[in-house]
């Protein structure tokens, strides 16, 4: 038999088991460079079907299979498995209430996200053809725009933790600086209001697990900070 990996995985029904637990599995190594969601692909489809977690596009593009992988929050489509300690645990985002296994409850999350209103609103009447931007405006989104919503970063963040019901978190607020930054966008000072708030944008203590987190290399600290700025640039 060719080489095997050794996984943890982390299960629970609520509405069968009293309590979560951690099953163990052998999976074979099946290809150079395989990822950690191979590993649960080969679970789901050889070894135990019952196993649920989600996934769509197997590229770090559709943002649903977050999890937490040995400890730390990741894609586990683009998470190698060779770089991982063994046996690999993978366990739900934590924070979240479990639906089952590895799936989590986004509800809040993405209430949170709708809060900050994440489309263009513009006052100007409408040109015929589209709102330009200069290079460098559109520059202006880089660092912001990629964010692909999977919350590795939000969950990782012991202030929302603690204040999720109020405080909206790193990726919430990384969103609300890509149309803060967006030069076609005509809202700013609507949007600034909304997040000027004790809980919603100050609870951000600069611990910066967020940053460590994003499987996009994005850094929701800056987006935060930046807010920060804007917000004072306007009192001053
Ligand atoms: S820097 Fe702010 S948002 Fe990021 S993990 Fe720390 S407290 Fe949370
Ligand atoms: S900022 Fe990064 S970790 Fe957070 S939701 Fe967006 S892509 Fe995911
Ligand atoms: S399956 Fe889409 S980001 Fe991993």
């Amino acid at each position: 038999m060719g080489e095997m990996i050794r996984l943890t995985v982390f299960r629970y029904d609520p509405e069968r088991d009293a309590k979560p637990s951690m099953q163990t599995f052998e999976v074979p190594l099946l290809k150079p460079g395989m990822k950690l969601l191979d590993a649960l692909n080969h679970i789901k489809w050889e070894l135990d079907g019952t196993l649920t977690f989600r996934r769509s596009c197997g590229e770090g593009v559709c943002g649903s299979d977050g999890m937490n992988i040995n400890g730390v929050n990741g894609l586990a489509c683009i998470t190698p498995v060779a770089g991982l300690k063994q046996p690999i645990h993978v366990r739900p985002l934590p924070g979240m209430r479990v639906i089952r296994d590895l799936v989590v409850d986004m509800d809040h999350f993405f209430d949170q996200y709708r809060q900050i209103e994440p489309w263009l609103q513009t006052s100007t009447p409408t040109p015929e053809h589209e709102r330009l931007q200069t290079p460098e405006e559109r520059a202006e989104l880089d660092g912001q725009y990629e964010c692909i919503l999977c919350g590795c970063c939000t969950t990782s963040c012991p202030s929302w933790w603690w204040n999720g019901e109020r405080f909206l978190g790193p990726a919430v607020l990384l969103q609300a600086n890509r149309w803060l930054v967006d030069s076609r966008d005509e809202a700013t000072g609507k949007r600034l209001d909304q997040l000027e708030d004790a809980f919603r944008l100050y609870r951000c203590h600069q611990i910066m697990n967020c940053m460590d987190a994003c499987p996009k290399e994005l850094n929701p600290t800056a987006a935060i900070d930046s807010i920060k700025r804007k917000i004072l640039a306007r009192k001053s």
